[in-house]
C-alpha cells in the first residue's frame, strides 16, 4: 500500500480486497463496471455493514469531506485534497449543490405542493436534506432515498428519521437498475399522484449518456402529470474546464467513476418535460437568494422541470 493507501476495513468485502493487486497509490483499484472492491456486495448478499470498505476513497464519503462532514476515512481525505489541488472549487461546488438542492424542495414543497420526493444518489445525511427542508414546510411530505453505497445506507438509517405525519424510507439500489427503484420506492410513494425525482450529482455516474437518458425517461414515465426531474450535473463548461485532469485522477484513484456533460447533453434528460425559469444554469445561480448571490459560479448544472 502507499502513502495514502488506508488498511482494509477488517470485513469481509476489506479481506477480499486486501488481495487485489493495487493499481494505485490511492487503493487497490476498480474491479468491476461501476467501481471499485467496495461494490464486491450486491451480488454477494453481504450486509452493508460488511460491504464497506476503508481503502479505496468512494464519492459519498469524499462528498462528505468537501462539505465539511465527518463520516469519512483517511483515503477519502487524501483524494479529496489531491482533487482540491487540481481543481480548487470542488467545495464551492458541492456547497452550492446542496444550497440548490434546500431552494428547489422549498420551492417545490411550498408553491408547487409536491409531497411526494424520490431522492436518487442521497449521499451521507448531512445538514437540511430533503426530507427535513420538505417536512419544515409540509409535514406529511413522503421522501424516498436511494444509494448504492452502504455506508450511506447505514447512516440513513440512523439519520434519516421523519415527521410523524409523513414518512421517509431508504432503498439501497442502483441507479443503473430504474425498475427496481421504482418497486422498492411503491411501498413509500403513491405513484399515482405527482413525484419530485432527484437527481443530483448522480447521472454523472451513469457513464454512458443514452443510458442515462434511457433512466430518466423510465423514471419520469412511471410519475403523472405535475410531476418534476431535478438534476445537478457537473460540467467543463462554466469555466470547469480544470475538472478533466481532476476527473482523471478520480476515475484512476476512487470510485465509482465519473464523467461531466455539456450543457446540451443535460438538455437531452429533459424531453417532453417544460423547463423552469431561468433554464440550465450553474446550481448555484438557479434562483439565487441574497446569500447565494454572493457565492461564486460553479461548474455544475443546476434545472427544475415538469412533466406536462
Ligand atoms: C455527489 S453525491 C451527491 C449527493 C446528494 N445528491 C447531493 O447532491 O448532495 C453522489 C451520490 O450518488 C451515489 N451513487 C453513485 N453511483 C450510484 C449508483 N449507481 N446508484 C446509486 N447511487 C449511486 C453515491 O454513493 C453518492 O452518495
Amino acid at each position: 500500500m502507499g502513502p495514502w493507501t488506508s488498511r482494509p476495513a477488517d470485513t469481509a468485502a476489506g479481506r477480499q480486497a486486501s488481495t487485489q493487486r493495487p493499481s494505485s497509490r490511492y487503493g487497490s483499484g476498480r474491479q468491476g463496471p461501476y467501481g471499485g472492491a467496495a461494490n464486491v456486495s450486491d451480488s454477494t448478499g453481504q450486509a452493508p455493514e460488511e460491504r464497506i470498505t476503508s481503502h479505496i476513497a468512494h464519492n459519498a464519503r469524499v462528498w462528505n469531506y468537501w462539505l465539511g462532514g465527518k463520516d469519512h476515512y483517511p483515503v477519502d481525505e487524501q483524494v479529496g485534497d489531491q482533487v482540491t489541488s487540481m481543481y480548487p472549487s470542488i467545495g464551492e461546488v458541492a456547497r452550492a449543490d446542496r444550497a440548490f438542492l434546500g431552494r428547489v424542495v422549498s420551492l417545490l414543497a411550498g408553491e408547487a405542493e409536491i409531497r411526494q420526493f424520490l431522492d436518487i444518489g442521497t449521499g451521507l445525511p448531512t445538514v437540511e436534506n430533503t426530507h427535513e427542508v420538505a417536512q419544515r414546510i409540509a409535514p406529511d411530505a413522503r421522501i424516498v432515498y436511494v444509494d448504492n453505497d452502504p455506508i450511506v445506507l447505514t447512516h440513513a438509517r440512523a439519520l434519516l428519521t421523519s415527521s410523524p405525519e409523513g414518512a421517509t424510507s431508504y432503498v439501497d439500489a442502483d441507479a443503473h437498475e430504474p425498475d427496481a427503484i421504482l418497486r422498492a420506492a411503491a411501498a413509500t410513494l403513491d405513484f399515482g399522484r405527482p413525484v419530485a425525482v432527484m437527481m443530483l450529482g448522480i447521472l454523472n455516474f451513469i457513464l454512458d449518456t443514452d443510458e442515462a437518458r434511457a433512466i430518466v425517461r423510465r423514471l419520469m414515465d412511471a410519475v403523472p402529470s405535475g410531476s418534476y426531474l431535478v438534476i445537478t450535473h457537473p460540467t467543463l463548461e462554466l469555466g470547469g474546464e480544470g475538472n478533466a485532469e481532476a476527473m482523471k485522477f478520480w476515475n484512476e484513484n476512487a470510485t465509482p467513476p465519473i464523467t461531466a456533460r455539456s450543457k446540451a447533453e443535460v438538455e437531452s434528460f429533459l424531453e417532453g418535460l417544460e423547463l423552469l425559469e431561468p433554464g440550465i444554469v450553474s446550481c448555484a445561480r438557479w434562483r439565487a437568494d441574497a446569500a447565494a448571490e454572493e457565492a461564486p459560479v460553479v461548474a455544475q448544472f443546476g434545472v427544475v422541470a415538469r412533466k406536462p
